[in-house]
């Protein structure tokens, strides 16, 4: 067969259809965040499940008044998000679980979705070192669009985003990331003596939302009575 050296046809348009949108966000204020890191770091931890690591025994821990500057900080976040990403119709954030996730050396996270929630984050606090593992987002593949043949990749397959199957985020100090909480994600195994820490955090509209007409629509003043 003839060697594939040029596009047949070069203006041939490519039309991204389906993209997901991931955010981060900065805290610019590093003093003040260094005293609330004090703080996050200083958080009794449970124990966790063989070779995932440990969270918090605090689950919410954003509700401490210690931490007041980082969840308004957080909860904007997330609302530019549904704003300007998602278009979400709300004016409002309710913050659900918020938790610090400590990643020993050889501790890892398989991928997962968070449950019951809207959008979720992860704000890495601490420094972090060359080899401190990304969050890692995966591509879902379901039954209906699963290809049954399995081509391989190009050695330059990087330079298209529609190729990737997996994307990585690496931990950057002071940084929120913001993406939504259907969208699989996980930490590869931590090779550093260094212990990755981060503070996971989930949220849901706090007006009503979901659609009345197709029988999806959650009222809270309606559940209040
Ligand atoms: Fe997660």
């Amino acid at each position: 067969m003839e060697e594939y050296t040029k596009p047949h046809f070069p203006n041939a348009k490519v039309e991204p259809i389906f993209p997901t949108g991931i955010m981060t966000f900065k805290y610019e204020n590093s003093l003040e965040m260094n005293q609330m890191s004090y703080f996050l770091k200083s958080q009794p931890l449970n124990p966790g499940v063989d070779g995932y690591g440990k969270i918090s025994e605090d689950t919410y821990i954003l509700d401490n008044p210690e931490l007041s500057s980082l969840k308004e900080f957080i909860t904007k976040a997330f609302l530019d998000y549904a704003k300007i990403v998602a278009r979400i119709k709300t004016d409002g954030i309710a913050l659900l679980q918020s938790w610090i996730s400590v990643k020993l050396k050889g501790q890892m996270h398989t991928p997962h979705q968070h449950s019951n929630s809207m959008l979720s984050g992860v704000f890495y606090f601490d420094d972090y070192d060359i080899n401190s593992p990304p969050l890692s987002f995966h591509k879902e593949i379901n039954a209906m669009n699963k290809s049954s043949l399995l081509p391989n990749l190009e050695e330059n397959y990087n330079e298209s985003d529609f190729a990737q199957h997996e994307r990585y985020f690496f931990p950057q100090k002071n940084t929120f990331v913001v993406f939504p909480s259907y969208l699989t994600h996980g930490v590869p195994p931590n090779p550093s003596e260094r212990p990755r820490i981060s503070l996971a955090v989930n949220c849901i509209s706090s007006n009503t939302f979901g659609s009345k007409s197709n029988l999806a629509e959650i009222d809270y003043d309606r559940l209040k009575k």
